[in-house]
């Protein structure tokens, strides 16, 4: 992986490099805030072979026995694996007529009924499973979509095959999951208590579900474990590409840019945005503070959101995830007519012309006024996205140390609970009920 940062319009200073070095370290020395979620930091290196062969062994068995997998689970239990998965899988292989892998649907993300009853419907179509994952196991959005999809399973296998079709990745002893899956005797994956949500992608929250649907856990994990090496606080500022990224995105927002754009030329990673969104926004938004981690994927968005970027309001600065190498080749033929006048490309690979618009893109947003971070990987593969994955949790951890922040909680995300709960007239918020409802 390669990070330029050459267009940001930032010079590092000594002092930042220091403040990001030390904040590196606080990752490892477990003295800053949050230090009781700090599990992810050497989660690559300390996965050992077991655990990876059992979650391959659920994985298989899985497979075995469904066509689809729906997988159940929210916020952290759902865009890791979302994530990768988007990036690894060709867009269109549900088109061909040979499956060699069970696809991987996912439900508990949201609370639409007819999400919910479409998946249903459909699955009725399919042999199938399930994995539900809750690190709480209270979350209401999958426990809603659980409840169905676990009805669903027993009306159609029976209660005991229903124990070989569903996985349930929880805490290691609280919570209604936890509970739940003791009784119905479902095969359990352990979240550990010190890795949140956010930070789960590596652990089987991410793991299992992507070994069910074919993807190299191994070699997500090999990437992830090179990128933890290479961010190691023995490594110095100039060569620790986390380091780097956190230095100069705070730099950024220190000087009034509050908005950071990701964005890339390649649609299959518009979820590893969401994943990228949730990691930074969850971590850093609080105090009334924080940069708002918006996306795009381009060059589509350069025809909804390429006025705005351009020549709106000088808030903003732009992180591009570019891949060097395309999985395939494809070149534009000359045309005898050349009617749309297209023929001076003629000979040229697409991925020429990608690259061409987005060294353009570069300049003209920079010309406007709008920083750019470059963040190369060679190719996508399990390998590079677990790098990726890994890189961008590092320079989280070290960003919402240098705001100042607690990165590791989310208080904020309970407030909704507490209104919905109210509305719905959940048992203990009478009082509460009676409140928001004169509010409406
Ligand atoms: O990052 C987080 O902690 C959250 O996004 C959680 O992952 C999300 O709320 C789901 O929680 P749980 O796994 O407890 O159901």
């Amino acid at each position: 992986m390669k990070l330029d940062i050459s267009k940001s319009g930032v010079v590092l200073s000594e002092t930042i490099k220091a403040k990001a070095e030390a904040a590196n370290e606080l990752l490892y020395s477990g003295k800053g805030k949050g230090n009781d979620f700090l599990g992810w930091v050497k989660l690559p290196s300390s996965i050992d072979e077991a655990e990876l062969a059992a979650i391959e062994a659920a994985a298989a068995k899985l497979r075995a026995k469904a066509d689809l997998v729906i997988c159940i689970g929210i916020g952290g239990s759902y865009l890791g694996a979302k994530a990768v998965l988007e990036a690894m899988s060709n867009p269109f292989q549900l088109l061909k007529k040979e499956q060699t892998n069970p696809t991987v649907l996912f439900a508990g993300q949201n609370i639409s009924e007819d999400y919910i009853y479409e998946l249903m419907e459909a699955a009725q179509e399919h042999s199938i499973g399930a994995i539900v994952i809750s690190k709480s196991g209270t979350t209401t959005e999958p426990a809603i979509a659980f409840r169905l999809v676990k009805a669903a399973i027993e009306a159609r296998y029976g209660k005991q095959e229903a124990a070989e079709r569903i996985v349930a990745v929880t805490d290691k002893a609280r919570g209604a999951l936890k509970t739940l899956a003791t009784n119905e005797g479902y095969p359990t994956f352990v979240i550990p208590d010190d890795v949140g949500g956010r930070f789960s992608v590596l652990t089987p929250v991410g793991l299992l579900p992507l070994a069910v649907a074919g993807v190299d856990i191994r070699a997500l994990v090999a990437g992830a474990r090179k990128m933890e090496a290479a961010t190691a606080p023995e490594v110095k500022f100039d060569d620790n590409l986390s380091a780097i990224y956190a230095a100069v995105r705070n730099e950024l927002y220190a000087a009034g840019k509050r908005t950071e754009i990701l964005g890339s030329y390649e649609p299959r990673l518009q979820y590893i945005n969401e994943w990228w969104k949730q990691l930074y926004g969850e971590s850093e938004g609080k105090e009334h503070k924080g940069i708002f981690p918006a996306s795009v994927t381009l060059t589509a968005d350069l025809h909804s959101m390429g006025q705005y970027i351009q020549e709106g309001e000088r808030t903003l600065f732009e992180t591009i995830i570019s891949v060097a190498e395309p999985k395939h080749k494809v070149v534009i033929e000359a045309d005898g007519e050349n009617l749309d006048g297209l023929n001076f490309l003629a000979g040229k690979r697409i991925s020429e012309v990608n690259r061409m618009a987005e060294l353009g893109v570069q300049l003209a947003h920079v010309d406007g006024g709008v920083p750019n971070i470059r963040i190369e990987i060679p190719r996508i593969d399990a390998e590079a996205i677990g790098a990726l994955l890994y890189f961008f949790e590092k320079a989280c951890g070290i960003s919402g140390y240098l705001l100042g922040v607690n990165p590791f909680d989310q208080p904020g995300v309970e407030a909704y609970k507490k209104n919905m709960f109210a509305l719905l007239e959940k048992p203990g918020y009478e009082e509460a009920t009676k409140a928001i409802k004169a509010r409406l």
